[in-house]
């Protein structure tokens, strides 16, 4: 779905919005504070059903307010669709061409994006878990069934360390019952999620190091070699066996140490681990690659590019880098922001200023 218009109402700093975005490339300037990341957060809401700022949905209400909403209209397939969130503390109500529907999570899948937010530096400084949750948000993107086996992994293995934490170390025979249970459970919704991410792995990797080569070579850097494998947390033909082999270790530490929550995604530049060896500005490089990369493959599994946000991209990047993801912007919808000016090599489709005065958000004609 490509957006033409979004409204917002009490969402963080917006009390009403409403806005007009080009089918091409929209460039929004403002200020620091001004809400410009306020204004992706919210198309990304819409898309995912959560902020990409790692924030509590609930916080995306303006302070003060009941609730947050969240419409946007836009065209698929040559056709209008009107998608619509209230996000209230806690519950999410959702609409389709004014149609209720069930669950707010049967949004996911109508709107997609690719966010690449300056706290994306994060996929290749922190640890593991934002890896993971990068992989899985690209299967969700690409098939949202996806997010239904995570979540029942996810709630399997609450519950399975839940019951470990319970039984301080020792198991009576109800609760080695219980026990059995849980197990058969993460092992099935476990695998699958295994598989579905090293799957996942393999179909990246190339487009991984696509983006990376051509952002690289814009300053002058050829030859890197980018490397991505998925690290399993076990080893051995299955999950269940594994299960069973770590069971002691899992009573006696109350957590289940081994499972699709404790797999990695490595990524290596010239056969060195990223996280420890890569500069700056690679890691910065990486993780752009990383999110155009899984903004290809979406193009190309679902047939249309997701809506492409940058979030104060340009002041991540040297110049020719810089420019050189401007002049190879994928094809499709692109929402940028900046608190500077744009490189004059670039002409926006439509551009859009906050007035410094008045904080309104003023089309840029000129
Ligand atoms: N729930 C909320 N209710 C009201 N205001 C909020 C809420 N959450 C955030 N804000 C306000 O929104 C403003 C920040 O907006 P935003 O992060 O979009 O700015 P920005 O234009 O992206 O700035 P920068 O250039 O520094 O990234 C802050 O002034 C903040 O106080
Ligand atoms: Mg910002």
């Amino acid at each position: 779905m490509q957006v033409t218009r979004l409204w917002l109402t009490d969402f963080r700093s917006y009390r009403e919005l409403e806005l007009a975005l080009d089918l091409g490339l929209t460039a929004i300037i403002g200020a620091n504070g001004m809400g410009k990341t306020n204004l992706l957060e919210a198309l990304g809401v819409l898309a995912s059903l959560k902020s990409f700022r790692g924030a509590p949905t609930e916080s995306v209400i303006r302070k003060g307010a009941a609730a947050a909403i969240v419409r946007a209209e836009g065209l698929r397939d040559g056709r209008d669709v009107l998608i619509e969130l209230e996000l209230g503390r806690g519950r999410t109500r959702a609409q389709v061409n004014r149609q209720r529907l069930r669950r707010g999570r049967d949004l996911l899948g109508a709107l997609r994006v690719t966010v690449f937010a300056p706290d994306d530096l994060s996929l290749l400084k922190e640890g593991p878990a934002v890896r993971r949750e990068y992989l899985d948000d690209v299967l969700v993107g690409l098939d949202p069934t996806a997010d239904a086996v995570v979540r029942e992994f996810e709630r399997a293995l609450k519950q399975r360390n839940a019951l470990l934490k319970q039984c301080h170390g020792r198991l009576d025979d109800a609760a080695l019952l219980t026990l059995d249970v849980w197990d058969d459970k993460l092992a099935s919704a476990g695998t699958e999620v295994t598989h579905r991410r090293e799957e996942l792995v393999e179909r990246l990797l190339p487009q991984v190091q696509h983006a990376y080569t051509t952002l690289a070579s814009a300053s002058g850097v050829t030859g890197d070699r980018v490397g991505a494998s998925y690290v399993r947390s076990w080893s051995g033909l299955s999950l269940a066996h594994a299960l069973g082999e770590s069971r002691d270790t899992d009573v006696r530490r109350g957590v289940t140490t081994v499972g699709p929550h404790r797999d990695e995604l490595a990524i290596s530049l010239n056969g060195m681990a990223s996280r420890t060896e890569a500069s700056q500005g690679e890691q910065r490089t990486l993780a752009l690659a990383m999110r155009l990369a899984a903004h290809r493959l979406l193009a190309d599994v679902i047939g249309e590019p997701p809506l492409l946000l940058l979030d104060d991209v340009l002041s991540e990047l040297d110049v020719d880098r810089a420019d050189a993801l401007l002049a190879n912007l994928p094809p499709g919808q692109t929402v940028i922001t900046s608190a500077t000016e744009l490189p004059t090599s670039i002409d926006p489709d439509r551009l859009l200023r906050f007035d410094p005065a008045g904080g309104d958000l003023i089309e840029d004609r000129s």
